[in-house]
C-alpha cells in the first residue's frame, strides 16, 4: 500500500521535471524496491582528500558507535588542524581578520543543529550537535552561538594561526578590502556516514570563503543546502561556492532526487546541471557534490576538475576523483 501511495506522489510531483525522463528510463517498480531495500556495510565519505577524517569516523563505526559519532568525529579532524585553511582552527579570516566560522549536523532521525557565524571556538560541529540535542532550536548564531558554547564548556581561543593572518595581510595588500574572491580559495569538509545498523548522518563545516564580508554565512550550516539527510533515501553533502549551493539548495535536492530513484550519481550530476543552467557565470566556480544512498552507492560530481574525495568501504580509506561538467 505505502509503494503504490509513494509512486502516485512521485509521478504527481515529477511532472515536468528535468528528472522525469530518467526515471521512466529507470523504472519506477525498480526505485520503490532500490528505497524499500536498504542494506549497506558501513561506508564514510568526505569532500577532498579529508582521508585523516574518514579514518576518523569509521574508527567510531567499527567500535560500535552511530553515524552521529562518525561524522562527528570526522569533521573535527580538519577542524583541529591549523594547516587547513578553510575549516576551524587555522582557516582563513574574513576580510577584518576575524576567523568565523559555520557547521551543520544532522542525525538519522530527522534531528539537525547548526551554528553560524560563530567565532573563537574550534570545534563548530561539536557546537552545532549540542544545539541539536540540548536545545530546542536548529540554528544559533554569531554571540548567540558563542555564548551557548561557552555555556557548555568549550574553550575560548584566538583561531586566527601566524600562516592565516600573513595570508590575510597579504591578500589586503592586492585587494584593498575588496571582497572579490578567488573559487578555488576553500575545501569545507562535507562528511557523510552510513554505521553499522545501516543509519546515516551528516555533518559539514567550515571557515567559509576567506576574506569574505564580516557577517557572510556560505551554504555549510544550512541545513539542505550544504548538507542534507533523509535515513530513507541518502544523504548529501556539498563544498565549493556556498552561493551556488544555496541559491538552489543544492543537498536537499540531491536527496530527493535519489528518494524519487535517481542513482547517488544522476542526483549530484542534475543538482550541478541546475546551478549551471540557473546561474550565469557558474561554470567558471567549483561546486562539487557528494551523496550516498541507503544501498552504500556513492555519487561525486563537481562543475570543474578538479573535486577528489575521501572514501572509506569495504575496509579501504582511498581517495577518488569526480566527474565533472566543464570538459
Ligand atoms: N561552501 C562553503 C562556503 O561557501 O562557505
Amino acid at each position: 500500500m505505502k509503494k503504490i501511495n509513494r509512486k502516485k506522489f512521485l509521478l504527481s510531483a515529477l511532472t515536468g521535471t528535468a528528472a522525469l525522463p530518467l526515471l521512466f528510463k529507470k523504472g519506477l517498480a525498480q526505485n520503490v524496491m532500490t528505497l524499500s531495500s536498504a542494506g549497506s556495510g558501513p561506508l564514510v565519505i568526505a569532500t577532498w582528500d579529508n582521508r585523516k577524517a574518514t579514518d576518523a569516523a569509521m574508527q567510531q563505526i567499527m567500535n560500535g558507535k552511530s553515524a552521529l559519532d562518525a561524522v562527528e568525529a570526522g569533521a573535527r579532524v580538519p577542524e583541529g588542524d591549523p594547516e587547513d585553511t578553510s575549516v576551524g582552527y587555522g582557516g582563513y579570516p574574513d576580510r577584518d581578520g576575524n576567523v568565523t566560522l559555520d557547521a551543520c549536523i544532522m542525525d538519522h532521525q530527522g534531528n539537525a543543529g547548526s551554528v553560524t557565524f560563530m567565532q573563537h571556538i574550534r570545534h563548530p560541529v561539536s557546537v552545532a550537535r549540542l544545539v541539536m540535542e540540548k536545545t530546542p532550536h536548529v540554528m544559533l548564531s554569531g554571540e548567540g552561538a558563542l555564548r551557548f558554547a561557552l555555556e557548555n564548556g568549550f574553550k575560548k581561543e584566538n583561531l586566527l594561526t601566524e600562516k592565516a593572518k600573513r595570508a590575510w595581510q597579504e591578500w589586503m595588500k592586492e585587494n584593498k578590502y575588496t571582497p572579490k574572491v578567488s573559487k578555488n580559495n576553500h575545501d569545507t569538509i562535507g562528511i557523510l556516514a552510513i554505521d553499522k545498523k545501516g543509519n546515516i548522518s551528516g555533518a559539514c563545516t567550515t571557515s567559509g570563503r576567506a576574506f569574505k564580508m564580516h557577517g557572510r554565512v556560505g551554504d555549510s550550516p544550512i541545513i539542505g543546502a550544504g548538507m542534507y539527510v533523509d535515513n530513507e533515501a541518502g544523504g548529501a553533502c556539498a563544498t565549493g561556492l556556498g552561493e551556488h549551493v544555496l541559491k538552489t539548495l543544492g543537498s536537499f535536492l540531491i536527496v530527493e532526487l535519489m528518494r524519487y530513484g535517481l542513482t547517488p550519481q544522476e542526483a549530484c550530476k542534475e543538482a550541478i546541471r541546475r546551478i549551471l543552467d540557473k546561474i550565469p557565470g557558474a561554470h567558471n566556480d567549483q561546486v562539487g557534490y557528494l551523496a550516498i544512498n541507503k544501498n552504500g552507492e556513492h555519487g561525486a560530481y563537481s562543475i570543474k576538475p578538479t573535486f577528489p574525495y575521501a572514501l572509506y568501504q569495504n575496509g579501504e580509506n582511498k581517495v577518488m576523483e569526480s566527474d565533472f561538467a566543464m570538459r
